[in-house]
């Protein structure tokens, strides 16, 4: 079924993300038809481009990203649906303006996109309140990051609460929009056989890998204010963390899920300054290489501070201390330049009681489950099995889902089953003001102890797994972390 008919209204028309992923985006899901017919985007932003120039832009900088997507009639009926505006986040004028250019309906779904600096939030909250951009029909989508620390984001939280329901909030995380993060939730929810099993009882460590090979390309001036921390830990990592550590909810209800994620951000051991010291890595590129191509270090790029200590990677052993996970380490880690572009959740599960057969060398749990995200999607579930001879000798080997081979369907990116749910007003996959409040929360200690010790990120090479002490958080418990291609 399509959707509604709709406004989309993207802050940021112009920007990085607008041209990466939103319009994009939008081509995928009018290109399967996914779209109603009465659906128009409206793309905003500073400069006098003017329509025609507009779409030129897109023809430069997102055409070319569609690949083999793109088709010609596609692409023209597309963007019939385009209109561009000027407009100056602090000018009421250029607001009007859009007001004019919507029309007084107010029937239809009018989505305000906010894919800019989170300074701008409420300036722009506050106009679209002004022209009644806040009827009950109009959506804002907030971008990441939602501020930059608790207080900035509460203040974000309070200002936009004034002028919309809790309900027309969308706080985008778009991991949560990824295929196989709803995987996770069929295979924890829809299957009998890992229920059990997914407890303190059987379940040794938890591992969270977001390794990148990306460094931070144009963004380097938000970047060095913000740092892996902020940028990825606090928000994509702990919704991850949600997903692997939530009780079943009682539905699929938006708040049903949303508070069984709210309890396991609450159930997260606080981190005292001891622990921010033993149970977290900072870390920093220097120059190395990425698949043999060499890349300069974080302190060359563009918009860098030359002596900037911003954290590039991070890694840190977590505790969800309630009844099901107490006692259970969750080593998260995320990192730019890294060796591989790999998103992946590891559960390594304890070792049999009493061992008759010698391990492989180089084993430390014989069954894992390997949830990877991305690049290419599967769910791997390893196990021993003996080799074929004489020899009682045990191998590693796993039974492989690999969705791409399972399911011939068009797999649509993260961006474009987040808009189509905002269009649709599905608020399951957004975060709500409590669940961002708490993630902040528990990640204040660790910034304020690493400001206040001036602690130094360690470096690594580009192109490497990260610092060493990464591995010294987890060879402390005699595990390393879960690599391979
Ligand atoms: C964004 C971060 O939220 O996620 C970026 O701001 C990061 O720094 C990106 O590169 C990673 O997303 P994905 O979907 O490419 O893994």
């Amino acid at each position: 079924a399509t959707t509604p008919a709709f406004d989309m209204v993207f802050f940021g028309g112009t920007g990085d993300l607008a041209l990466r992923k939103l319009i994009p985006s939008l081509y995928q899901a009018h290109k399967a038809g996914a779209l109603n017919d009465d659906g128009r985007i409206v793309a905003l932003g500073r400069k006098a481009f003017g329509l025609q120039g507009y779409l030129a832009l897109l023809e430069e900088r997102v055409r070319p990203r569609l690949g083999v997507d793109y088709d010609e009639l596609t692409w023209s009926s597309f963007i019939k649906r385009l209109h561009y505006q000027t407009l100056d986040a602090g000018n009421l004028p250029d607001f009007e303006s859009l007001a004019a250019l919507l029309g007084s309906d107010h029937g239809r779904v009018t989505v305000c996109y906010l894919a800019t600096a989170p300074q701008l939030f409420i300036p722009i909250c506050r106009q679209l309140a002004a022209i009644g951009l806040n009827h009950p029909n109009a959506r804002v989508v907030l971008e990441k990051p939602l501020g930059h620390d608790l207080e900035s984001s509460n203040a974000i939280n309070a200002a936009v609460g004034q002028w919309f329901e809790e309900n027309q909030i969308y706080r985008i995380d778009h991991y949560l929009g990824k295929e196989s993060v709803q995987n996770l939730m069929a295979v924890r929810f829809g299957n009998t056989l890992f229920e059990p099993l997914w407890r303190r009882e059987w379940i040794d460590n938890v591992q969270i890998t977001i390794a990148e090979e990306l460094g931070v390309e144009e963004r380097g001036e938000f970047y060095d204010r913000t740092g892996a921390l902020r940028d990825m830990l606090q928000s994509h990592l702990l919704q991850l963390l949600c997903i692997v550590a939530m009780e079943p909810p009682a539905s699929l209800s938006e708040d049903a899920i949303r508070d069984e994620k709210l309890k396991v951000l609450k159930s997260l051991k606080p981190f005292t300054p001891e622990d921010v010291l033993s149970k977290t890595v900072r870390g920093q590129y220097r120059s190395g290489a990425i698949k043999g191509m060499p890349v300069a270090g974080y302190r060359d790029e563009h918009k860098v501070a030359p002596d900037s200590n911003t954290e590039t990677f991070v890694a840190m052993q977590a505790e969800v201390s309630n009844w099901r996970w107490a006692g259970v380490p969750f080593f998260l880690r995320t990192g730019k330049r890294m060796q591989e572009r790999v998103a992946e959740i590891v559960i390594n599960f304890r070792d049999v009681p009493h061992a008759l057969f010698p391990m492989p060398i180089g084993l430390h749990s014989a069954n894992r489950l390997v949830i990877r995200l991305q690049p290419k999607e599967s769910v791997r579930l390893y196990f021993l099995a003996k080799e074929p001879g004489d020899a009682m000798n045990l191998q590693s080997t796993y039974l492989n889902l690999d969705f791409h081979t399972m399911f011939q369907a068009r797999w649509a990116d993260a961006y474009e089953r987040l808009l189509l749910d905002v269009i649709r007003g599905r608020l399951a996959l957004f975060m709500r003001r409590d669940e961002q409040a708490e993630a902040w929360c528990w990640v204040e200690p660790i910034l304020a102890c690493w400001a206040q010790h001036a602690i130094a990120p360690k470096t690594y090479t580009a192109g490497s797994w990260g610092p060493a002490a990464s591995s010294g958080l987890l060879s402390r418990a005699g595990i390393v972390w879960h690599e391979e291609s």
